[in-house]
Formats: structure tokens, C-alpha cells, sequence
């Protein structure tokens, strides 16, 4: 087995936002890092990442925050934008303050639209975040989808020819899979993360998407325990399940 990697602990606190490494500096001055009981009296001491140091090392009394590689799982709440760049509360509001200020950043694996609630995936691992968004992952993203308007019957066919174009899009999408649940109820799975593409589907077929909902990427169900707006980390066994083939 390969050896944690070692890292200086100025430079740690400082990548977990916790400040500068000035500031970092002033916190070992002040005694408020304690590693396996004692004062850190050196800022550049040495730590090992081991998966045990939030336990061992505490920072103002509280434990030390995850080190990166980072992969969280949230029920995105309805009303929240993904991105920093958009206006309005955004989902990384709703993870711990000092998290914004983490290097490498935290970002979501793929978008959901404001109005889109559901199953969101959150890195800091750029690895794992480019395997589950490249196409030739083919994750699938499983939708239910409420529309204004009862099915014709024609969508699922449609959906999973393999022709349908988007509008002001030269290529078709990718076979996707639709299943009525109701008349004006749909479960839809497609590989593909195409800007707004399930609304942008349902209104190739002059139907409008009224409230959509991702309960599942890859083979990861969202948990039934998990309230819309809450996030919790993922395990390693989960992170394999997203890139399973299954759906
Ligand atoms: N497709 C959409 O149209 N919106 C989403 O949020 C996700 C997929």
C-alpha cells in the first residue's frame, strides 16, 4: 500500500479556506491547532493525509475539515442555481461557509436548472468529476418529468430513435428511454447533459415540462432520507455506483 501524502499544515488549513497562511500562522501562535492532543507549535510541520485526521487534528476545538478529493451527494431544492456566476441563492450556500473558500474549488458534476430538484452531484475532484461528464461515460440521468399536457403516445419512440433534433442543434440526441407513468407523467433516461435538454425534448413534441426531478445518476439512487436542500458525503462504493452502467 502507497503512503499518504505528507503536506505542509499552513498549506492544508490554508487550501480548506481557514485563511491565509498568515492567518493559518496566528492560529498556531494562538494554540488553537491541536494535533493528537498537543499544540502544532510549527505552521510548516509536515501532517499525513490519513482518513483519520479530522479526528486527530482540531482546529479552534473543532474538528478538521474533509481534505480534498471531496464527492458529495445533494437533493438539490427547488429555487437554488448551480452556478456562481448566476443570480440568486446558489447550492454551494447551502454547504459549510468556509467551503466556498477550498482549493481545488468545489464544483457540481453537470447542472440542474433552477427549477430542477433533485439528485446533484459536488467535487473537488477533477478526475472523477471529467469521467462522470464525459459522453463516453454514458451515465445515465433518470428524470420525472410533469407535463402541461397528456402524452401522445409517440414520444417514447421518438425519444428512442436516435433523430431527434434540438432546435438550433446540427446533431441528434442520443437514443433516450421514456416510460408514461400517467398521462401527464414521464420517467425519461438519457446519457447526455445537453443544455435544458429534457424541457428542450418534451418541447420538440409541443408539450411543456411543468416540474422535473433527477432520482438517479448511473446506478445512485437519490436517498428517500434525503430532505431536499441536505447534502452528505459520498462513499467510495457510491462513487463507483454513479459509473455503473445500469438504469
Ligand atoms: N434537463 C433539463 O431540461 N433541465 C435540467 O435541470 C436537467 C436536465
Amino acid at each position: 500500500m502507497s503512503r499518504p501524502p505528507a503536506v505542509r499544515l499552513d498549506r492544508l488549513l490554508a487550501n480548506l479556506g481557514y485563511g491565509s497562511r498568515r492567518e493559518v500562522h496566528a492560529l498556531v501562535r494562538d494554540r488553537s491547532i491541536v494535533l493528537d492532543g498537543q499544540p502544532v507549535v510549527d505552521a510548516g510541520a509536515k501532517v499525513s493525509l490519513t482518513a483519520d485526521l479530522p479526528d486527530r487534528l482540531t482546529v479552534r476545538g473543532a474538528p478538521l475539515d474533509p481534505p480534498a478529493p471531496l464527492v458529495l451527494m445533494m437533493h438539490k431544492p427547488e429555487g437554488v442555481v448551480c452556478s456562481h456566476r448566476e443570480p440568486g441563492r446558489s447550492i454551494y450556500e447551502l454547504l459549510p461557509p468556509r467551503w466556498r473558500s477550498r482549493t481545488p474549488a468545489l464544483s457540481s458534476i453537470g447542472r440542474l436548472d433552477r427549477d430542477t430538484t433533485g439528485l446533484l452531484l459536488i467535487t473537488d475532484d477533477g478526475p472523477f468529476l471529467h469521467r462522470v461528464i464525459s459522453p463516453r461515460s454514458h451515465a445515465p440521468k433518470r428524470y420525472i418529468a410533469t407535463l402541461r399536457d397528456p402524452l401522445r403516445g409517440d414520444e417514447a419512440g421518438l425519444f428512442a430513435s436516435g433523430e431527434l433534433m434540438l432546435d438550433g442543434e446540427t446533431h441528434p440526441l442520443a437514443p433516450a428511454r421514456l416510460e408514461v407513468l400517467e398521462p401527464r407523467l414521464a420517467r425519461l433516461i438519457i446519457t447526455e447533459g445537453r443544455y435544458h435538454q429534457v424541457r428542450r425534448m418534451f418541447s420538440a413534441v409541443g408539450n411543456q415540462v411543468l416540474q422535473l426531478h433527477r432520482d438517479r445518476i448511473g446506478g445512485l439512487d437519490l436517498p428517500p432520507d434525503l430532505a431536499p436542500g441536505a447534502w452528505r458525503r459520498m462513499s467510495r462504493e457510491e462513487c463507483e455506483s454513479v459509473l455503473a452502467q445500469e438504469s
